[in-house]
Formats: C-alpha cells, sequence, structure tokens
C-alpha cells in the first residue's frame, strides 16, 4: 500500500541529526560557540572553554576577555542556565551553566542540550554551525556533550506543509584530544542520538499516519543499512502463530496488528539479549473507552517499540558484539463491533489463559506474547519496554521510569546502564500479595487486580508469567517519560522524548564487553 504522502515525507527524513565533528581547534566557520561555566573546588564559577582568535577579536571590539564579559553579564555555573554574551565577528557566543559541583557526563549532556535547544530556538536562522568548546577530553565526557548537542538541537517539523529549515546544521566539538578513543566517543554519540531522535520522531508521529501497518515498514526502512534481519508477521501469520494477545488487542480496528521481529547476530556476541517494546499505535481503551482528556495524548503508546527498533538500529551501527533479537508489537486499541472484550478468555503465544480483565490494559496482552515468543530464541536477558501504566506514571512522575525484574542481579544491571546512559529508573517491587490479585477462576491468570492499587506492580506481576524459567528479565515501564508534555529541559524536548535508547545501548555495551 501506498504510504500516506506525509510518512513518506518521514520516512524520507534520512538527517535525523546535524552532522558531528571532532577538531582542537575552533573551525574558521563558526556561526556560534558554546562555553561553559562551572564552579571547581568551591571557587568562584570560571570560564571552561579557550578560543585565543575569538579572544583576540573580543578585546579589540569591547576592550575585554570573554571571561570578564561572561562574569560581567552575571553567567553562572547553574546545570541549565544559558547566557547569551554580545557577539563578534559573526560569531554567536553562548555560556552554559556547567554544575555547581563535579563536571558529570549527564551534567554536561544537559548542559550542552540547553545551549543546543536555544541555538536552535533562534528565529530566522538556517544551516548554522556551531562549536562546542569545553576542554573536555575524557571520552565519556566527549560522548556526553555530543549527545546533548544533537539531542538539543532536534526538531520535530516534518509534517507541516513546509518544513522548518534546519536550524543547525552541524556540530564540532573542539577538544584537547583527538586521538582514537575520543574520535570513537563522537561516532558513539552520533549513532545514540540519532536513535534517539527517530523514536521520537515516531513517538510524535500522529496515529493516522503511524500504524501498524506504517510503523513496521518504517522499523524495516531505518534498519535497511544495518545487519539486522527483518520479519513482519501480519495479521495471518499471527494468527498461524497463535498470538491470541496481539490479535485480541488488535482486532476492534481496521488497521491490522503486527510483530515485528529484528535479529543482529555479530560473529563473537558475548551475550544474547531480548529486546521487546509496547507498539500500541493509538490507545483509545477499547470498548472499555478512555474519557477524552486521557485518549488525547495516546498516540505515544507506542514508545516502548520504537525504544526498542532505534536500540537496535544503534547497537547495529555500533557494530557492539552482542546478539540481539528484538520484538515490537504492534496494535491499534479502538472499539468495534469486531473488538475483543473484558471477561473474554484469550489463549496466548505460549498457551496459558487469560481472562480479560480491562480492554484498556492492553499493553501487557501484546507484550505478554512478545516476551513468550521472545522466551523461546533462549536468550540470556529479556527486556521489556512499555508505556505500560498510569500508575507507574503517578508513583514516579514525569522524569524517572519504572523498574521491575525477576532478580537482584538483573536489577543491577539495568540500572547500572540507565545510570552510565543518563537515565532516570527506580524499581518497583512484584511482591507475592500482588501476584496474587491476579488469579482467575475461569483461565489460568487474570489480566488485571481485583482493585486500583499498585496497578504498575500488577502489570508487572502479570508479564513476569510469561518469561520462562531461567531467563533474567527486566521490566521498563516508561509511562510518565516516554512523552514530556511540559516545557523542554536540558536535552529533553516537549513531545516524544526517544527515553530508554540510551539504558538499552548501555545495557548491549556492558553485555558486549563480557
Ligand atoms: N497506555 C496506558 C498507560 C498509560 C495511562 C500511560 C495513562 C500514560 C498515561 C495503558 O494501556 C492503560 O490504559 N493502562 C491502564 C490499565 C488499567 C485499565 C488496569 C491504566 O493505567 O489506567
Ligand atoms: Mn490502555
Ligand atoms: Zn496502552
Amino acid at each position: 500500500m501506498a504510504q500516506p504522502p506525509a510518512l513518506a515525507r518521514l520516512a524520507g527524513v534520512t538527517e535525523l541529526c546535524p552532522n558531528l565533528n571532532l577538531s582542537t581547534s575552533l573551525p574558521k566557520r563558526t556561526d556560534a560557540v558554546l562555553l561553559g561555566m562551572a564552579t571547581i573546588n568551591q571557587d568562584e564559577p570560571a570560564l571552561v572553554g579557550t578560543v585565543p582568535d575569538l579572544d583576540k577579536a573580543y578585546q579589540k571590539a569591547f576592550g575585554t576577555s570573554i571571561a570578564a564579559m561572561a562574569t560581567a553579564m552575571g553567567a553562572g555555573a547553574k546545570e541549565g542556565t544559558v547566557t547569551s554574551l554580545p557577539g563578534v565577528d559573526g560569531t554567536r557566543i553562548l555560556v552554559v551553566g556547567l554544575g555547581d559541583a563535579d563536571v558529570t557526563p549527564d551534567g554536561v549532556r544537559n548542559a550542552v542540550g540547553s545551549g543546543l535547544r536555544k541555538v536552535a530556538a533562534l528565529e530566522d536562522v538556517e544551516g548554522l554551525a556551531v562549536a562546542v568548546s569545553l576542554e573536555l577530553s575524557d571520552p565519556e565526557l566527549i560522548q556526553a556533550a555530543g549527545e546533548g548537542a544533537l539531542l538539543g538541537a532536534y526538531r520535530f517539523s516534518a509534517i507541516k506543509a513546509e518544513a522548518d529549515p534546519r536550524a543547525v546544521a552541524a556540530v564540532t566539538l573542539v577538544s584537547p584530544v583527538a586521538n582514537a578513543e575520543a574520535k570513537a566517543a563522537v561516532e558513539l554519540a552520533r549513532v545514540i542520538a540519532e536513535a534517539v531522535c527517530q523514536a521520537r520522531n515516531w513517538t510524535n508521529t500522529p496515529p493516522n499516519l503511524l500504524y501498524p501497518e506504517t510503523f513496521a515498514e518504517a522499523a524495516r526502512a531505518a534498519l535497511k543499512e544495518q545487519k539486522v534481519a527483518v520479519e513482519i508477521l501480519d495479521d495471518k501469520a499471527l494468527e498461524k502463530g497463535g498470538y491470541g494477545g496481539i490479535l485480541a488487542v488488535g482486532g476492534g480496528s481496521s488497521r491490522k496488528p503486527r510483530l515485528v521481529r529484528m535479529s543482529y547476530a555479530p560473529r563473537g556476541a558475548k551475550a544474547h539479549l531480548a529486546l521487546v517494546g509496547k507498539g500500541i499505535t493509538f490507545d483509545s481503551g477499547g470498548l472499555d473507552i478512555k474519557p477524552a482528556g486521557q485518549m488525547a495524548g495516546m498516540k505515544f503508546d507506542m514508545s516502548g517499540a520504537a525504544a526498542v527498533i532505534a536500540a537496535v538500529q544503534a547497537i547495529a551501527a555500533a557494530g557492539l558484539k552482542v546478539k540481539v533479537t528484538a520484538y515490537a508489537a504492534m496494535a491499534e486499541n479502538l472499539p468495534s463491533g469486531t473488538s475483543y472484550r473484558s471477561s473474554d478468555v484469550l489463549t496466548m503465544f505460549d498457551g496459558q489463559t487469560v481472562e480479560n480483565y480491562n480492554t484498556d490494559a492492553e499493553g501487557r496482552l501484546v507484550m505478554a506474547d512478545a516476551i513468550a515468543r521472545a522466551g523461546q530464541d533462549q536468550p540470556d536477558l529479556i527486556v521489556d519496554v512499555a508505556t505500560l501504566t498510569g500508575a507507574c506514571m503517578v508513583a514516579l512522575g514525569l522524569r524517572t521510569s519504572g523498574l521491575m525484574t525477576n532478580g537482584e542481579e538483573t536489577s543491577d544491571l539495568l540500572l547500572d546502564a540507565a545510570e552510565a546512559a543518563g537515565e532516570d529508573f527506580w524499581e518497583l517491587p512484584i511482591t507475592e500479595h500482588t501476584r496474587n490479585q491476579i488469579k482467575s477462576t475461569v483461565a489460568d491468570m487474570r489480566s488485571g487486580g481485583t482493585s486500583r492499587w499498585g496497578g504498575a506492580l500488577v502489570a508487572g506481576a502479570f508479564l513476569e508469567r510469561f518469561v520462562p524459567e531461567g531467563i533474567g528479565w527486566a521490566h521498563l515501564d516508561i509511562a510518565g517519560t516516554a512523552d514530556n508534555p511540559e516545557e523542554a529541559y536540558g536535552h529533553t524536548p516537549k513531545g516524544g522524548t526517544g527515553v530508554g535508547v540510551r539504558t538499552l545501548v548501555a545495557l548491549a555495551s556492558q553485555l558486549a564487553e563480557g
């Protein structure tokens, strides 16, 4: 089927991010330069980042140094502050706060993100060459600066009648070192940021354009340059395979469900990681329909699948030595004469039966099928990502994702990866009491509890039942964090955030190191 024009255009967005370069000096053409302010050893905030030629021009034009001007204009070290100084020789100068204490990767990522966001929001500019000069030589900090720059420069404009011109065309990281390690850090930053921006684009794309069929094709297109085998199971194949959960959830819509299987199997892989993502392209609630106010944001309900597909793209592009088998379970949850109902009993992929509790608890049903399918591949670890419960959002808010696992070792692994990636996760327990809540009198289990309390845990307890014995499993609930309805901050825009991608890539890197 021909793709709708806007989606075709989105598919044609091959440049997800500005170019990213590394240099030991300020490039000749620099339309804007980002410098930093940091407070080191409790001293006064001091300027970080040398630009000798610009400083000379500055002395000539203003009779003072850039550092003195920054201090005079009250530029502080507080993370997230951005101060614009008078420019010189056609170069704009911005000073970003790098934090009051130690300079950390996350501090740098967010500070550079804030700076680039400000540049990208400038009116009537196009194709700017931006330099980021923060005297960073630690590869981890260089990577963080690169990610922050590209993530901060992000904008979503592909569906406007006239696409916004791209404000930032290229970013150069000016670093005292440009050795192989630094170059590898820049390349990794580019690969990761492009994947995050890809995930953001999908989250932001409306459900009349992005539905299971087009989403699956978009996944294939995104992975076509990579050594990843992509297999798309359509509704017929799903019926043949016995995917009772995905079929039930997708049954109400004329846009039929899909399960996308992605396989990356490099030589010398150190471990086998399975990823599973929730891809509900629109969640109306189904027959148990949501009130309009709660339905409004539900195009984002495919963000888990977006994160998983984008992570595979980045892992393969980076050539990480880890085998990854990923599943994106795609369906649209709509009410109609062919919808599934509450009290239906579904036979899931692994043969277990589920008494459906509420058609709005659809995510766990598509995830259960995909998790069980992933288990058949006998991976070492299954990580699922889903915008699963409003309860998780109530518990942890808009900037912290939920983590549930079937073992402490897996929790530690995920929390380490999340920390390295600069994404915030908080572990929630799966208790015996919650497990007892999903007992059914007519089927092997029910898909929901008897009370509304602890809804995130109940969903976790349900998914756990589909993980084969002996396989490590982690469940990431990104309901609160996949879309930012508030103002942009740091490198995080309003709208789709691409949360999860960085943690999954960090996890894969750690597994690849053995
Ligand atoms: N996609 C929603 C989860 C969600 C709700 C995310 C609100 C963000 C904001 C999920 O499919 C859902 O509807 N969950 C229900 C489950 C309930 C019916 C057991 C919920 O959380 O209310
Ligand atoms: Mn729902
Ligand atoms: Zn949902």
